[in-house]
């Protein structure tokens, strides 16, 4: 069975928060709002490496919003690895290590137009309890997404 590993960032190190934002600007080119390494590095998001067969096939993150709550962010494959269900794997691990650490839910935001990531998500148990209109920057239209964690 394909196994996705997740190494946390040290995000005190600049070099390992610039990464992160690289990865952001390269592949969330329709944000409004792309992160700025200060940002990174002042923290709130724990970001991890996402290795799959020795590889680093992308990165996700999640945010505590409460100590029972977390939002899921930044999970990203790497273009040369997509299409091989790597981007499932990659939710349900970030997902597992939130569960790991006492989350009871996991929620997602994502733009409407990522039907990938809905799909995703979806058949992962997840589902849509808001649509946000307008809601990063006029345009950028959003779902939410929320999983209870059993
Ligand atoms: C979203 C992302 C992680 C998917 O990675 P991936 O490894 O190619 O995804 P997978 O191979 O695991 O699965 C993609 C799923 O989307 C489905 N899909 C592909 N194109 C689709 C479309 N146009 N509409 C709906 N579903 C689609 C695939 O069929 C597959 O679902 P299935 O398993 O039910 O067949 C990747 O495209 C990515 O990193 N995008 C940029 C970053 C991003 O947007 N991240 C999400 C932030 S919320």
């Amino acid at each position: 069975m394909k196994k996705i590993e997740l190494r946390p960032y040290n995000l005190q190190d600049p070099l390992e928060a610039q990464e992160i934002v690289n990865i952001a600007h390269e592949y969330y080119q329709k944000s409004p709002w792309p992160p700025t390494l200060e940002k990174v590095m002042k923290g709130g998001v724990v970001y991890f490496r996402a290795f799959y067969e020795g590889k680093q096939i992308g990165i996700s993150g999640y945010s505590l919003k409460t100590p029972t709550l977390a939002e899921t962010v930044k999970t990203t494959v790497f273009k040369e690895f997509r299409g091989q269900k790597l981007g499932a794997l990659l939710s349900q691990a970030i997902e597992d290590e939130c569960k790991r650490i006492g989350i009871k839910k996991v929620i997602s935001t994502v733009y409407y137009f990522n039907h990938m990531m809905v799909q995703i998500k979806l058949k992962q148990g997840y589902t849509i309890e808001g649509y946000h209109p307008d809601h990063e920057a006029p345009g950028y239209h959003e779902y939410s997404l929320g999983k209870i964690l059993k």
